[in-house]
């Protein structure tokens, strides 16, 4: 059978990320977590050290040397991403500390002078607690509503109740291109069209994303969006929002500080032009260009071929887990990235979990930060096993035995 990478390949990749080697109770770890995070190639962790070594200092400050090299390999991350995303600017790419910051920033930013009473702001009902909430926030200050578009029971958008709910009252869209605990692929480039065709700008939450497949901004024409460094095999605390250029012109600074302006007297405050607007403080810089080098790792391997070997353990673990009579998938759309959600007979996902943890399995369980989308399928939550492309069939072969031993045990 076809596979992506050749066995030496695959052997070569897994010895990137040190992690990989480790023994979990003595046992080899085989990590299906990757939608919660994923694991840092040693490129990444080198270039945090090397930047905390060799040349660790305040960026757009000091005309020192350091402060120079500091301020170069910063600005610099900001281009590696701006490409990435194909974004016609760089200063179109604002540092966050994740998704959940990108998206605060935007809800909050954009309510200001876009959103009154009676407007409405459009999410799914598969999005994320952080895709809900700071919605929820800024609708219950404003007055506005939320509008949910609804899902099928195969975890796909209901599109004509997108359709539906699409009228004058809706001021922004915010949307999961990928679901984090389906894995569906959402039609996010119809729903722009659709949106721009009544001025509606929309913003996507690209955390399950921009690791798994190429995102264009630009050939979405999404308005935002946002993403998390530690989800792309990038370190933590580091995020990215995406505007287009003439929104984040518009859109009012989201905080106070160092950076962020241009002049300060008691009377009043002139702000910094883009990106520095939105960057308030001493920025993450050691993170960002940490994230750089993920970029760096994911680009050398190829995204391409990235989304096909995850696509090739999508197929095969679905197929696999199908094997087991009482294993039910939750989720199970047309166009998927590499998650699988499941429950296993009436096996409580939580018992399941813990006992494939001691055979070194790592999968999440519980509600995934999705708990509207639990209520609709019913469930308290699932077990969810999450493929990165260093994972492999022999990885999916564990899971599937434990699985049975487990299905044998508890039902
Ligand atoms: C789809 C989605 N959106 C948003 C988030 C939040 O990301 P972060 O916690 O990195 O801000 C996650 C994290 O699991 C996610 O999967």
């Amino acid at each position: 059978m076809h596979t992506t990478f050749s066995k030496e390949e695959i052997i070569n990749i897994r010895k990137r990320f040190p992690i990989l080697s480790e023994k979990i109770y003595g046992k080899d770890l085989v990590y299906l977590d990757n939608t919660a995070t994923t694991q840092k190639p040693a490129d990444v962790i080198e270039a945090l050290a090397d930047y905390y070594k060799s040349y660790n200092s305040n960026v757009h400050r000091g005309v020192h040397h350091l402060s120079q090299q500091a301020t170069d390999a910063y600005e610099k991350a900001r281009k590696k991403i701006q490409q990435f995303i194909g974004a016609s600017l760089p200063e179109e790419v604002i540092f966050t500390s994740g998704t959940t910051e990108s998206i605060n920033l935007v809800a909050q930013t954009f309510a200001k002078d876009h959103l009154k009473k009676g407007d409405s702001v459009m999410i799914s009902a598969m999005e994320h607690h952080s895709n809900i909430v700071p919605w929820q926030m800024i609708c219950e200050e404003k007055n506005a509503k939320l509008k949910v578009i609804p899902v099928t029971e195969n975890g796909e958008l209901y599109m004509p109740g997108f359709e539906k709910l699409l009228d004058k009252t809706v001021k922004i869209i915010s949307l999961t291109y990928v679901s984090n605990t389906l894995g569906t692929v959402n039609p996010v480039k119809q729903i722009i069209s659709k949106a721009h065709e009544k001025n509606i700008p929309v913003m996507l939450d690209a955390a399950q994303a921009v690791q798994h497949f190429p995102v264009n901004v630009q050939e979405l024409d999404a308005d935002f969006i946002a993403f998390s460094g530690h989800k792309m095999y990038g370190p933590t605390g580091i995020g990215v929002l995406y505007g287009k250029e003439k929104w984040l012109k518009k859109l009012p600074p989201y905080k106070g500080g160092g950076d962020m302006i241009k002049t300060v007297t008691f009377e009043k405050t002139t702000y910094n032009d883009l990106p520095y607007k939105f960057e308030a403080g001493t920025p993450n810089i050691a993170d960002a260009i940490g994230l750089a080098k993920a970029i760096d790792v994911i680009t050398e391997i190829g995204l391409h071929k990235i989304h096909h070997a995850e696509q090739e353990l999508l197929k095969y673990a679905t197929g696999q887990l199908k094997t087991i009579p009482t294993l039910r998938i939750i989720g199970e759309a047309k166009e998927k990235a590499a998650v699988i959600s499941f429950l296993l007979g009436n096996a409580h996902p939580f018992d399941t979990g813990e006992i494939l943890d001691k055979q070194g399995i790592a999968v999440r369980t519980g509600h995934h930060c999705t708990e509207p989308l639990m209520d609709f399928f019913k469930i308290p939550g699932t077990v969810r096993a999450s493929f990165s492309f260093y994972n492999t069939r022999e990885e999916v072969d564990a899971l599937v035995k434990a699985l049975r031993r487990i299905d044998n045990m508890l039902n």
